[in-house]
């Protein structure tokens, strides 16, 4: 393939093999497992236990009047329509089921992604979900919910393939950590929360993906043998082996929340979790996702992540996606396993119709839910152009493509994605207050990230020319325009009639005195940009930035004694350059979409105050981390891939706390041009009869309800100490008691943050509700959240390490 096509997890790049491989030959029973699980071979790994029948929605937590039209739609339906309604097919969207125009069903257009609905024209590109997090806004990431929805639905993209949960940012090299939030599960979940309310305020439908335990790229799919079929698998794809506890306490949190907040639909993953593929995974379909946590959407796969039929749709899969409906190319068809097959199965009796009923009415309750019957705009026909995932030479079927073509859906949303790349912008750094900027008469701009992208419209390799302002793969955007920091800065530094001069060839910095560059004498600043790629289907091989940033860093900082580092960067970056006393500041841009210049000069000119926090830890060094993906194995098991999470809950700051490891920048840290005080903290219990365990409620979406209840009230006085108006993080960290819950449990979790606009000299209170869920750990042998008796700490601070009050309570009365 000349490239690589990328589609909602899927690489396409080695379509080759897709194409090598015919399902039907792999296993006697073409509509049953991949293979029977050997267990000579499978040796000492295990796959995960059976929880059987997959559970039927119940219209719980408000969809009962959408679920009684969904249930009279699929009364209508023939079983050649019930295969249809379950199985996409290639059509202008990235993922589509067709329409039944006989029930006036217009079908389902699915797209990516996280920042953007990527295949389209005249929409944003939004700042990226690590962005997002490191603004510790609640208000920005609702509302950036909401933007992105409101694209979806003017494209006519009924189901929006974001937010992502997971990955969730196990290991720091992990190549899509960025397409996410933060390894803190409470950060994550809080994230996840609001941006399912925001997009599905829009009535577009948004999926929780992917679930679960997606943490490295690196073999998510398996090795087929490019000259055989799909019976030559040679390697299965990773086995991420997750112990119950952590499962519950890191990964599944942010999904919990995502089913709180009625998410349409959970996309499952490509790996196998405990040695079974993560979309025929019944533990964790039917068991934790339908049955304990309620979820009464549909699941859906990612992109050719099926790899059987019966035991798929048995062990809770609901939609297999791309799909395939007949024999075009063989990608389609072989990454099918439904279609025809389920009418087949239902005809000879080995699959129950009221099974194939339950997918499909799961898959229509949120589309009458959210009023997707009524009005809903149709598809943009300029997608099909852009689909080049299936275009329109893989077609099996006529789409009806009448509606008004490329439509501009950008709205105002320019403006708020400037603010939002703002707002995920931290301040690292900054000696002597060198930022903001004082109408500096003589600026030099250093670095391959400044300028003008020469290959990055649509991000999907790591360019050498060229701002970075998204990573690649399926959470990419589309660019329409792209203010880039150099144009940016012209403008801005235009006002005071300064002299801006430019180097971005790092190899050309690198190899200058750069005293022989600049003129008349050193600048009053030296701004540097360096970028850090990342993309799906490949983990980072380091930490460091890239182009050899360093070294462009130090060739400057040698003789500019004001030198300001700008990252735009996938995330977790080793600043080695940290120390130097002429960087003078430090700012991580992260990746903040289209507006990226005005977003970065409104921070370095002080038009904004920044509030950005970092969402994950930056440690000394990349060997610092715990949990590195697994690269390699040595040895050619079919099997050999297993990823053990043995480091359970001690990910990032949970990892560094417990082991007093040295951070050069910790969890939650982020400076700002003014001061705050952090006093008063102060719980308030709002039950004095709380039982370790939780009231017994009928499971509601997000599981018991009685673990979403807030329980404590909790609230701490924040002050603006400085002379600049700004915004505060105060974040909330809970201690559980040593003696009374598991070993492993981590030092300090986040528990709560608000960010909080206080004018120079102002003060308010701050409160974070504590919920049942937030002082309880899970318990394995009751299969409980239980509140542990005795005393909890919490702390307040302005980041996990700069804890200003704390308090004791007690929740559980002995
Ligand atoms: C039925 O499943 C087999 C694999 O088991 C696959 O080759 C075939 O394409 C499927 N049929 C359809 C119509 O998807
Ligand atoms: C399981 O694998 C072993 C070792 O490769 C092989 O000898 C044996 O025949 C296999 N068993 C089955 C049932 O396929
Ligand atoms: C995975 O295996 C571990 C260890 O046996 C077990 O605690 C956990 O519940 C299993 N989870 C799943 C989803 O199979
Ligand atoms: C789902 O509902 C059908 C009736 O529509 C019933 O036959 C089936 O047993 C139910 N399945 C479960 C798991 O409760
Ligand atoms: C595939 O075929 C090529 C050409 O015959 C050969 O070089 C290669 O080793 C084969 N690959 C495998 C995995 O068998
Ligand atoms: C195609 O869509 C248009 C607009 O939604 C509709 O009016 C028309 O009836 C549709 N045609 C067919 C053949 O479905
Ligand atoms: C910061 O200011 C102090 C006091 O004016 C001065 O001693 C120090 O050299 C300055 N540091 C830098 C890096 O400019
Ligand atoms: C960048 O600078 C190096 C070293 O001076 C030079 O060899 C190279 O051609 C330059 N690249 C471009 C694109 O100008
Ligand atoms: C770089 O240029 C400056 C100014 O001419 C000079 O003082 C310095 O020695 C030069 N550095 C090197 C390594 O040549
Ligand atoms: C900092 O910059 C000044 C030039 O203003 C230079 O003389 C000095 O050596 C630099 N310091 C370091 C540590 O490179
Ligand atoms: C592979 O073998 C080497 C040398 O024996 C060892 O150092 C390395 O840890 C092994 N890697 C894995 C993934 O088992
Ligand atoms: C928490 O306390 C604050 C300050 O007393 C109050 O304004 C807020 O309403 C309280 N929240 C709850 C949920 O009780």
């Amino acid at each position: 393939m000349a490239a690589a096509i990328l589609v909602s997890g899927l690489l396409l790049s080695s379509l080759a093999n897709a194409q090598a491989y015919t399902p039907a030959q792999r296993t006697d029973d073409a509509f049953s497992y991949i293979q029977p699980l050997n267990t000579t071979i499978l040796g000492p790994y295990g796959h995960s236990p059976a929880v059987l029948p997959s559970p039927n929605i119940t219209g719980a937590g408000g969809w009962e009047g959408a679920l009684e039209k969904a249930r009279a739609f699929v009364a209508q339906l023939t079983l050649e329509e019930k295969a249809i309604m379950v199985t996409g097919t290639p059509g202008p969207c990235v993922g589509n089921i067709y329409q039944i125009p006989r029930l006036g069903f217009p079908g389902l257009c699915l797209q990516d992604g996280p920042l953007a609905i990527r295949v389209a024209d005249y929409a944003s590109v939004f700042s990226a979900g690590v962005s997002a997090a490191a603004t510790w806004d609640k208000e920005i990431l609702h509302e950036r919910g909401v933007a992105m929805g409101k694209e979806f639905r003017a494209k006519g993209a009924h189901i929006a393939l974001t937010p992502v949960g997971g990955p969730m940012g196990r290991s720091a090299y992990s190549g899509r950590n960025w397409e996410g939030f933060s390894p803190d599960p409470y950060l994550t979940g809080v994230a996840m929360s609001l941006s399912i309310e925001g997009i599905q305020s829009t009535g577009v439908q948004a999926t929780a993906k992917h679930y679960i335990l997606n943490e490295q790229e690196t073999q998510r799919n398996p090795t087929y043998n490019p000259n055989g079929t799909i019976t030559d698998v040679i390697q299965e794809a990773i086995s991420a082996n997750v112990d119950d506890r952590t499962l519950h306490e890191l990964y599944l949190w942010p999904f919990a929340n995502a089913v709180h907040s009625k998410v349409s639909s959970v996309m499952c993953a490509y790996q196998r979790v405990n040695g079974s593929y993560a979309c025929e995974n019944s533990k964790l379909q039917n068991g934790i996702l339908k049955g304990e946590l309620g979820f009464q959407g549909y699941i859906m796969s990612d992109w050719g992540a099926v790899h059987s039929g019966l035991s798929s749709i048995d062990n809770g899969l609901d939609m297999n996606m791309p799909g395939g409906l007949g024999t075009y190319g063989t990608f389609f068809a072989a990454g099918s396993f439904f279609g025809d097959n389920v009418t087949i199965a239902v005809n000879n009796g080995s699959l129950d119709v009221s099974r194939v009923d339950d997918m499909i009415v799961r898959v229509m309750t949120p589309y009458y839910w959210l009023g997707q019957d009524q009005d809903f705009p149709t598809v943009d026909p300029s997608t099909a152009d852009l689909n080049t995932f299936s275009p329109r030479k893989t077609w099996l079927r006529e789409f009806n493509l009448t509606g008004e073509r490329s439509r501009d859906v950008r709205e105002n949303h320019g403006e708020l994605i400037r603010k939002h790349g703002a707002a995920g912008t931290v301040l690292l750094k900054n000696t002597n207050k060198t930022l903001p900027l004082k109408a500096p008469k003589n600026i030099a701009i250093f670095g391959n990230d400044a300028g003008e992208d020469t290959q990055g419209f649509y991000n999907q390799v790591d360019f050498e020319y060229g701002t970075l302002v998204a990573g690649g793969g399926s959470g990419t955007g589309r660019l329409t325009y792209l203010i880039t920091p150099l144009a940016a800065i012209k403008e801005r530094a235009a006002r005071d009639n300064a002299l801006v001069q430019q180097w971005l060839n790092n190899t050309l910095i690198i190899n200058s005195n750069v005293t022989d560059l600049w003129i008349p004498q050193e600048p009053d600043v030296c701004l540097v940009f360096l970028k850090t790629w990342a993309e799906e289907a490949a983990d980072r091989l380091h930490l460091s930035v890239d182009w050899d940033g360093n070294d462009v860093v130090e060739s400057v900082a040698k003789y500019c004694s004001n030198t300001v580092v700008v990252t735009h960067s996938s995330g977790i970056n080793t600043l080695p350059f940290a120390d130097h006393p002429n960087v003078t500041a430090i700012l991580a841009a992260h990746y903040p979409g289209q507006q990226s210049g005005y977003s970065l000069t409104d921070i370095l000119y002080g038009d904004v105050n920044p509030s950005g926090k970092l969402p994950y830890t930056i440690a000394f060094n990349g060997s610092d981390y715990n949990a590195p993906p697994t690269t390699a194995v040595n040895t050619t098991g079919v099997y050999d891939w297993q990823s053990w999470f043995d480091e359970k809950l001690e990910i990032d700051y949970r990892y560094f706390d417990a082991n007093n490891i040295s951070v050069r920048y910790e969890f939650g840290y982020g400076l700002s041009y003014t001061t705050f005080e952090l006093s008063d903290l102060q719980a308030e219990a709002l039950d004095d009869a709380l039982t370790s365990a939780p009231a017994y409620h009928a499971v509601q979406p997000g599981g018991n309800p009685s673990l979403w209840e807030t329980i404590y009230n909790v609230t701490v006085s924040v002050t603006n100490s400085g002379d600049t108006d700004g915004a505060a993080v105060p974040q909330l960290y809970g201690s559980f008691p040593s003696d009374t819950t598991p070993a492993g449990t981590p030092p300090r979790q986040l528990r709560g943050f608000e960010k909080v606009f206080l004018k120079a000299g102002e003060t308010r209170t701050v409160s974070f509700g504590l919920m049942r869920r937030d002082l309880s750990y899970w318990d394995v042998v009751s299969q409980e959240w239980l509140i542990p008796a005795g005393a909890f700490t919490l702390s307040a601070g302005l980041s996990s390490r700069d804890l200003k009050a704390s308090t004791s309570i007690r929740p559980v009365k002995a």
